[in-house]
């Protein structure tokens, strides 16, 4: 499927079809080029599913954590970009993470490609010349 997101006014509606189309999925991988539009759509769908806490990406910490407001169920947001060894990641317990049930949206998946779970859903976000974005899943 495919999402257009032809302008910043756009990204909630994009979000919201985005979220109706979650199904079964939980552990969601955002591909795309530096400045694509990752953080910013992970944020948009965050904020569609209740979440009132600040969304950036997550610098320090690898993963952040939010919490919806209307279900109460945890949102887990991560960003591989800065990992240097795999063994960074088994450190932080990410099988804690991606096997909880909870949703996790995943930032730079292609540097843990082989830690993602078989089910995961992959969706890429590329900017066209025009500066929309197109998201394929
Ligand atoms: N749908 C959009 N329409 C217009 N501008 C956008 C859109 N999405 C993101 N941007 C702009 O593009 C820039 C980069 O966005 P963002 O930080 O979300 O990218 P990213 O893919 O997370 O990058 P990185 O790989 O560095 O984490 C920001 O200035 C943001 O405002
Ligand atoms: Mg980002």
């Amino acid at each position: 499927m495919e999402i257009k997101i032809d302008n910043i006014e756009n990204i909630h509606e994009a979000a919201r079809q985005f979220v109706a189309s979650l199904g079964e999925s939980t552990v969601v991988a955002f591909y795309g080029k530096m400045g694509a539009g990752k953080t910013t759509f992970i944020k948009a769908v965050c904020e569609e599913l209740g979440v009132e806490d600040v969304i950036t990406s997550p610098t320090f910490a690898i993963v952040n954590e939010y919490r919806s407001a209307t279900t109460d169920e945890l949102i887990y947001h991560f960003d591989f970009y800065r990992i240097k060894k795999l063994e960074e990641v088994y450190d932080m317990g990410y099988e804690d993470y991606f096997y909880s049930g909870a949703l996790c949206f995943i930032e730079w998946p292609e540097l843990i490609e082989e830690l993602l779970p078989e089910d995961a859903l992959a969706v890429t976000i590329s900017e066209n010349e025009d500066g929309s974005r197109t998201l394929k899943c």
